[in-house]
């Protein structure tokens, strides 16, 4: 770790209370100038440190960039042990991932990115990934697990995330079936979940998910194709603070915590909790968001009332007409 690093982390770590450069340059082993460099390249990065007489350095406003010495440092306090990789700008860390798996890395890791040129969506979509208003990352994950089993680790992240926001923000999220993370009645986040099995046993190589989270409205708003649906975490630029490093830090010790215990579903609970379909009436449309024809054996299969979320996260739903099923994501969506 560099001593800007260091110092940074020192800074975060006494945010609000100046820390003399004396003390630094002790608790870091380097001398004062080394320190006043430090704090030079920080101000060079964006961050506002102000230098009290006396006193010494204090940290008014963070540059809201990304540090893997910040994001690491706070994994290591939390006992996580994971690869990870910051990134300015990459094409899309999904893909960056599956490109290190095709070369052979077997390790766990994360990839986090202020930036993608190329973010990819669900169906073939793509993920609006502008600089500086979002946060996307990724985990490649080795589960020995049936290649079945991956589509699990989407709720993993949806879960982890959820809590994340919540314990960085304060404020409430809700997942909107099957793994869209929602606040204040817009979508503010998306998971995509790719795998590669081996064909002779069915067992996993390897899975790749990728979340995307808009944190801030970025300027000049939402795209037109999106800006109905899509939201941000806040709503005006007031959150910024250190907010992508705490964000990401939090949400990796989170999935890593459900992840330790995977399969074991743990993470249900919590997703039923903030499952804001459960109990609502709901409109089952195909995953291309046409209504579902209606089956003419048992009539009405598009509206129907949500009784729950099974131990698959598949939605337990009554038609109108007293059948009941259990969907699965794969087919169809539902709109509220
Ligand atoms: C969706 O809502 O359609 C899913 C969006 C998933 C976006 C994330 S951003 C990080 C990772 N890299 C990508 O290219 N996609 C995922």
């Amino acid at each position: 770790m560099t001593v800007t690093e260091q110092v940074l982390i020192e800074l975060e770590e006494n945010k609000g209370k100046p820390i003399s450069g004396e003390k630094l340059a002790e608790k870091l082993g380097c001398s004062r100038n080394a320190v006043w460099k430090a704090v030079k390249n920080l101000e060079d990065e964006g961050y506002e440190v102000e230098g009290i007489k006396n006193k010494g350095y204090i940290l008014k406003a963070s540059a809201d960039g990304l540090s893997s010495a910040y994001i690491e440092a706070k994994l290591k306090k939390a006992g996580v042990k994971l690869t990870l990789e910051t990134y300015k700008s990459i094409d899309s860390t999904n893909s960056l991932l599956k490109r290190y798996a095709a070369e052979g890395k077997t390790g766990d890791m994360v990839a986090v990115s202020e930036e993608q040129t190329a973010g990819r969506g669900r169906r073939g979509r793509s993920f609006f990934s502008p600089k500086g208003s979002g946060l996307y990352m990724s985990f490649l994950l080795h589960p020995d697990v049936p290649m079945a089993e991956a589509v699990s680790l989407t709720t993993v992240a949806a879960v982890a995330e959820a809590k994340a926001i919540e314990k960085v923000t304060g404020f409430e999220t809700g997942i909107k079936w099957v793994n869209d993370i929602w606040m204040r009645g817009k979508k503010v986040s998306g998971i995509l979940t790719e795998a590669q099995s081996s064909v002779e046993s069915g067992t996993l190589d390897y899975c790749v998910v990728g979340i995307g989270i808009n944190l801030y409205e970025p300027q000049g708003g939402f795209p037109e194709d999106i800006k109905d649906v899509a939201g941000a975490v806040y709503t005006e630029n007031s959150g910024r603070g250190n907010l992508k490093n705490d964000l990401a830090a939090a949400l990796i010790e989170e999935f890593m915590n459900f992840y330790k215990k995977f399969p074991n579903r743990t993470y249900l609970e919590d997703y039923r909790k903030r499952c804001f379909c459960i109990g609502k009436d709901v409109t089952v449309v195909t995953a291309d968001h046409n209504a579902l024809e209606t089956d003419p054996t048992a009539p009405d299969r598009i509206h129907a009332h949500v009784l729950g979320v099974d131990e698959n996260c598949h939605l337990h739903v009554r038609y109108r007409d007293g059948a009941e099923s259990f969907l699965s994501s794969g087919e169809i969506s539902i709109r509220l």
